[in-house]
């Protein structure tokens, strides 16, 4: 019977692979499927046994023997591998699943944020002046002494600079560097910058050492109006304040200009409108550029004219919406807020 296998050795070889097709099966996890692997291929796995006592076996039984252990090893090695497969696959669409995002619960919520009021006026404001033909210019908030003072027609030392509180930065010489206090340097920016003709608005945050009151921040926002042509006069400056106005609050609305000082515009003028009731609110300052401010920017004063103006956003704010303390600008109260 030489090369006949022992019947004993071949229910080894066939009830491990039965058992283990079992196990593999059962192997719910790829963890689970493999320390079934290490059970059934591993050193200690009856296979492995069997195969280390073939020095055992009679030697015409030994060929036998080893195609048993081998075809029993390539069935369970096949399984695990199937097994493994699925396993696989389960687990990664186990992943997807966890990593889906439930956009249920965002859309079942429908509160929107919106702008703040004073973002509101100043896109309000842009519009409108975009509408009569000006672009919107922007400047640094953080300006030199030469663009928020000197080039605006205030040397070191001139008395007007005490209209505006400053904040001065520590950088470089002390009190060179500065948190603008008005938005007028974007003027001369703007000057420096492009050739004439010039019709900007320039809205943005200004800054002055001022404590918080029902009037007054220390961190606020304006809007300046620069326009630099041939020919340009005070009657063009008193339209142009006339024409936005009723743009911005209709028709029936009219403005006034009250003379005034500031050094870098000369005439000088603050300029009033009605309210809805009838009476006069301010609103802002204004005047035709001082030539001095043309020199200081290269423009030929002899050549060029212009007038400018600038006013606060959040005060125009207020005076729509008839609002009486500034520091709710600021103080985020979502019950002022909202209704807006
Ligand atoms: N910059 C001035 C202020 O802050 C306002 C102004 C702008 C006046 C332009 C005249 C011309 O008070």
């Amino acid at each position: 019977m030489a090369g006949m296998l022992d019947p004993a050795l071949t229910t080894i070889a066939s009830s491990a692979v039965t058992d283990g097709l079992a196990a593999i099966d059962a192997a719910s996890t790829l963890e689970a499927l493999r320390s079934v692997d290490a059970e059934l291929l591993g050193k200690a796995a009856p296979l492995s046994q069997l195969k280390a006592s073939m020095r055992d076996v009679a030697p015409e039984q030994r060929k036998a023997l080893g195609q048993a252990i081998n075809e029993a090893r390539t069935r369970l090695e096949l399984a695990i591998a199937d097994r493994h497969a699925e396993l696989e696959a389960i687990a990664r669409r186990e992943q997807l699943a966890a990593e889906q995002l439930d956009l249920s619960e965002v859309i079942a919520d429908r509160r929107v944020g919106h702008h703040h009021l004073i973002t509101q006026t100043r896109e309000m404001l842009e519009d409108a002046f975009v509408g009569l033909g000006f672009t919107v210019a922007e400047g640094p908030e953080v300006e030199t002494d030469w663009y928020n003072f000197e080039a605006l027609n205030m040397p070191a030392g001139h008395s007007a600079r005490s209209m505006w509180d400053t904040l001065y930065l520590d950088a470089g010489e002390p009190e060179t560097v500065l948190l603008r206090t008005h938005t007028s340097p974007v003027q001369v920016r703007t000057m420096m910058r492009q050739e004439p003709p010039i019709y900007i608005v320039a809205p943005g945050r200004s800054f002055r050492s001022d404590t918080a009151d029902a009037t007054h921040l220390p961190v606020f926002h304006q809007i300046e109006g620069l326009v630099v042509d041939k020919g340009i006069t005070f009657a063009d400056l008193a339209g142009t304040i006339e024409a936005f106005v009723k743009v911005l609050y209709g028709d029936d609305r009219t403005t006034r200009l009250r003379p005034s000082y500031f050094p870098f515009t000369e005439p000088s003028a603050e300029f009033d409108m009605t309210t809805a009731t009838g009476e006069w609110v301010e609103l802002g300052g204004c005047g035709m550029v001082n030539p001095n401010v043309l020199a200081h920017c290269g423009l030929d004063p002899e050549e060029w004219s212009g007038f400018a103006f600038g006013f606060g956003i959040e005060r125009m704010a207020m005076q729509r919406h008839g609002l009486d303390d500034i520091r709710e600008f600021v103080t985020n109260d979502i019950r002022f807020l909202s209704q807006f």
